[in-house]
């Protein structure tokens, strides 16, 4: 939550943060700031309410807003409502400092007590206490900048990125990290620091990474990574191989349509990644052999990813022949089940940062048990902290509501389980052509989206005028009924439930009311008879029913026909139809497709 953003070298820095922090506004967007200024001259801090659109109009509005140094800052609210005064960046009482903060400070309220001065408050945020202590530290203690901001920092507790200017030192910026991400870009002639590589890959494709507790010197010339205890620490750049191509839009009006439409080419990509010149599928053997030693495993997960590792479990079952539980990451920190003597722990996470999942992680890690992400992002937190890593190869996923995220998932743990099944000998898996599954599944898919033009009339006739709405299923069925219900209900703001469906009768069936929308899915053979009969219960109730359905058990009058995929794969082309049902029922309704209120992609707060 929260993206910050930094720049220092270039003639005007003003454009670069606005353009960086318009790349990291799916981190949140409620408010926006920058600050901005050159040796010498004049400085401008321009913040607002809102997106990083007002933020341009704000800064047309205030004219020759130019720089060659500034931070910059786009905000999710944790602690102060979204309002101008708790937008970033904030200044210290005395004017001399001015800070972005990305994270929670959790002792905000100690420092608050007994460092602060009441009157210097302009907001109610956690942040504006951090530059208010430098700039105390600073002024009472005698100290630079730097030492102040590394007295500060022994001081703080809780997750930061912090960028942090001091007026009397133009020519340099203060950044700090813990637990939130950040990196420092590094360019020809000009340096800059910013949450995500997305951001600054437009100027420049290196990166530095850098490591919790760490604090970081930037200048035009070169960047200095020191530890608290000012120990230096030597670190390249690396390249990052996003282009700006991936942000572009290109023809389509939202990313969400873009990114829906990219899964045929994701399941393509993620297979040219694992096969190897042999033309075998291959995962790193380390991985294998780690994960075949287990005796169960543990997917650990939040929202649609967590959708995700449900249907990953029966996968994992099936091919690989290990038990395998599924478990909301911020559940599992905090009321841990009795574990297995051999656990071996699967952290599936889009973005990699998601704090709920990082805090398992840092316990399991302290408990010695391996771990395996499967993530988007390369030298994310966790992947980084993680023992292993896969990646899921589909390209930067910029709409809030993620989509190929979830099909790249559940593609890439396919992929591990088959192999390791294969290697343990377990004959399904060594039955089950992954390659030509998968091949199958993006050709499905692309067929799938080229019926896309139906959505539009059948969402009007569905969804049009309801407050509520039902998915149902069974097995695989109901996982993805989870997943199409979260996608509705995220962007369209229609209160839906995923509901398995034999359950509905004991108790749920009550709210089914005359036009009550309820779409089911039904993919398997040993499931299609229930689920019909399910079906004749709620709309002998009223119900408006949907019925999207595998070719192998459709039926005349069946409402989306799915082609035929391996049963193992079933929701990879069963969750295309919920995913553009979600995405027309939020146009219809003349909504922000790519950016819901009150989310943000990226959760770097429990
Ligand atoms: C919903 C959505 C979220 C994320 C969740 C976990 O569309 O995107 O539910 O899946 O916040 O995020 P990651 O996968 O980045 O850990």
């Amino acid at each position: 939550m929260c993206g910050i953003v930094g720049l220092i070298g270039l003639e005007n820095v003003t454009e670069g943060l606005v353009n960086g922090l318009s790349h990291l506004e799916y981190r949140g967007y409620d408010s926006a700031g920058v600050y901005v200024d050159t040796p010498g001259a004049m400085s401008f801090t321009v913040k607002t309410k809102g997106r990083i659109n007002d933020l341009r109009e704000e800064i047309e509005k205030t004219g020759d807003v130019t720089g060659f140094r500034g931070i910059g800052h786009t905000r999710w609210a944790t602690h102060g409502k979204p309002k101008t005064e708790n937008a970033h960046p904030h200044t210290s009482y005395n004017g001399r400092f001015v800070l972005v903060h990305n994270g929670v400070i959790e002792n905000f309220k100690e420092i608050k007590d007994n460092y602060i001065n009441d009157e210097w408050l302009q907001g109610e945020t956690d942040t504006e206490m951090i530059v208010h202590l430098v700039a105390k530290i600073a002024e009472e203690e005698n100290l630079s900048a730097k030492d102040a901001f590394k007295k500060a920092l022994t001081i703080v507790e809780g997750s930061y990125a912090f960028a942090l200017a001091d007026k009397e030192e133009p020519e340099v910026l203060y950044v700090a990290k813990n637990k939130s991400p950040l990196l420092v870009a590094s360019g020809e002639d000009f340096n800059g620091v910013c949450s995500d590589a997305l951001a600054l890959i437009e100027l420049t494709n290196q990166f530095v990474e850098i490591n919790d507790k760490e604090m970081v010197t930037v200048t035009k010339e070169g960047i200095m990574i020191e530890d608290l205890a000012g120990q230096v620490q030597e670190r390249k750049a690396i390249e990052f191989s996003i282009t700006a191509n991936d942000l572009a839009l290109g023809t389509y009006e939202h990313y969400m349509l873009k990114e829906i439409e990219e899964q045929p080419a994701v399941m393509r990509n993620i297979l040219a990644h694992y096969v190897n010149e042999d033309d075998e599928v291959v995962v790193d053997d380390e991985i294998v052999e780690a994960f075949s030693k287990a005796d169960r495993v543990y997917i650990i997960a939040c929202g649609t990813s967590w959708n995700a590792g449900l249907v990953g479990k029966t996968i994992i079952e099936t091919l690989a022949g290990i038990p395998t539980e599924v478990h909301l990451a911020s559940e599992f920190g905090y009321n841990t089940p009795l574990l297995s003597e051999k656990p071996f722990f699967i952290y599936l996470s889009q973005s990699g940062e998601t704090a709920d999942s990082r805090q398992v992680l840092v316990k399991t890690n302290k408990l010695g048990y391996p771990a395996l992400t499967v993530t988007n992002v390369a030298g994310s937190t966790l992947s980084r902290e993680a023992n292993y890593t896969m990646l899921l190869h589909a390209g930067p996923e910029i709409a809030v509501a993620s989509t190929k995220a979830y099909t790249a998932q559940i593609a890439v743990l396919s992929i591990l389980a088959s192999v390791t099944g294969k290697n343990k000998g377990i004959e399904v898996a060594q039955n089950f052509d992954v390659k030509q599954e998968l091949s199958l599944v993006a050709n499905n898919m692309d067929s799938l989206l080229t019926d896309e033009n139906k959505f539009p009339s059948l969402v009007h006739n569905l969804l049009a005028e309801t407050r509520n709405a039902f998915y149902i299923g069974r097995g695989t069925d109901y996982s993805v009924s989870l997943e199409a219900s979260l996608k509705l209900k995220e962007i369209s703001y229609i209160q839906c439930e995923g509901f398995a469906s034999g359950e509905l009768k004991h108790g749920t069936i009550a709210l089914i009311e005359e036009g009550t929308p309820v779409i089911a899915l039904i993919t398997a053979d040993h499931t299609n008879l229930q689920t019909r009969s399910n079906i004749q219960e709620v709309k002998s109730r009223g119900a408006k029913t949907c019925i999207i359905s595998m070719e192998d058990v459709a039926q005349e009058g069946d409402d989306v026909v799915l082609p035929h995929v391996h049963p193992l794969y079933t929701a990879l082309v069963s969750v295309l139809p919920t995913q553009l049902i979600a995405y027309y029922a939020t146009l219809e309704r003349g909504l922000d497709v790519d950016k819901p209120r009150n989310l943000a992609k990226s959760v770097t707060v429990e």
